[in-house]
């Protein structure tokens, strides 16, 4: 048996989150400059976002850059940048084929113009596809989402449209990025760090997490069976016992 084949077609997750981690250390293993790694991880993100539409997975979210990375050397950032200018205005044509629509999270707003272009291109480009949305985490963090949240809570407060008593998790959720995205069910980190590094802050508190060694451009289809084949093995219990969920 395949491992595809032991992936329960019926309780595949929604969505997926992934955090694309160890461009750098890839590149390094094999003498080669950190931005041939980032180079790399481009056939990992189609392979894996084939993969997740083929299998029915309805949203998949990757994280491309956090807000920590304008921290890097400057070339890297810059490198980054053309990349993910070249990448998603070459992206058309797969996202198109295979049915795919582009979404973002992250203060987009303060990305280079011309990432903001393309992006705009292949959001617009894509709108009308339904099978799965990619959604991209551009100069994303988990705190800053919670703290632009807070912010629009205490408007609506000063408003009057909400009292600060009655405000709810719902309440939350509506002012994340995310608010038009189901929490995910499965979180996948690559390259052996074992942290969230400032993803999903808030809508991971249920997430199965997965932990791999392997280097995010090695990750490939059968790493992502892999992964959903562990995920499927467990109990999630959300705070119950086993027993109550058994009846
Ligand atoms: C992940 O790989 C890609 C980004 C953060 C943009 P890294 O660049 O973090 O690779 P390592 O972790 O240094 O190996
Ligand atoms: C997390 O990876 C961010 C992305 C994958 C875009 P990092 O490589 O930046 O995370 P740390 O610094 O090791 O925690
Ligand atoms: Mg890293």
């Amino acid at each position: 048996m395949s491992l595809k084949e032991k992936i329960n077609t019926a309780t595949i997750p929604q969505h997926i989150a992934i955090i694309m981690d160890g461009n750098g250390r890839w590149a390094k293993k094999q003498g080669k400059n950190r931005v041939f790694g980032h180079k790399n991880g481009v056939k990992s993100v189609r392979e894996v976002s084939e993969a997740c539409a083929e299998l029915g997975v309805k949203h998949l979210t990757l994280y491309a850059f956090s807000t920590e990375n304008w921290n890097r050397p400057k070339l890297e950032v810059f490198a980054l940048m053309e990349l993910l200018v070249f990448t998603i205005g070459s992206e058309t044509k797969t996202l198109m084929k295979n049915n795919i629509r582009l979404k973002t999270i992250g203060d987009t707003s303060k990305m280079p113009e011309k990432v903001q272009r393309e992006l705009n291109k292949l959001k617009e480009a894509t709108k009308n596809n339904t099978r799965m949305d990619l959604v991209l985490a551009l100069n994303y963090s988990g705190r800053q989402e919670l703290v632009n949240a807070v912010k629009k809570i205490a408007e609506d407060v000063k408003k009057g449209k909400i009292e600060a008593n009655n405000i709810t998790e719902n309440d939350i959720n509506r002012n994340l990025y995310t608010a038009e995205i189901p929490e995910p069910e499965l979180m996948i980190r690559t390259s052996g760090e074992l942290r969230l590094s400032n993803f999903l802050l808030w809508q991971s508190a249920y997430t199965e997490l997965y932990f791999t060694e392997e280097f995010w451009p090695e990750f490939n289809r059968e790493s992502l069976y892999k992964a959903l084949v562990q995920f499927q093995s467990r109990e999630r219990r959300f705070g119950k016992t086993s027993e109550q969920l058994e009846k």
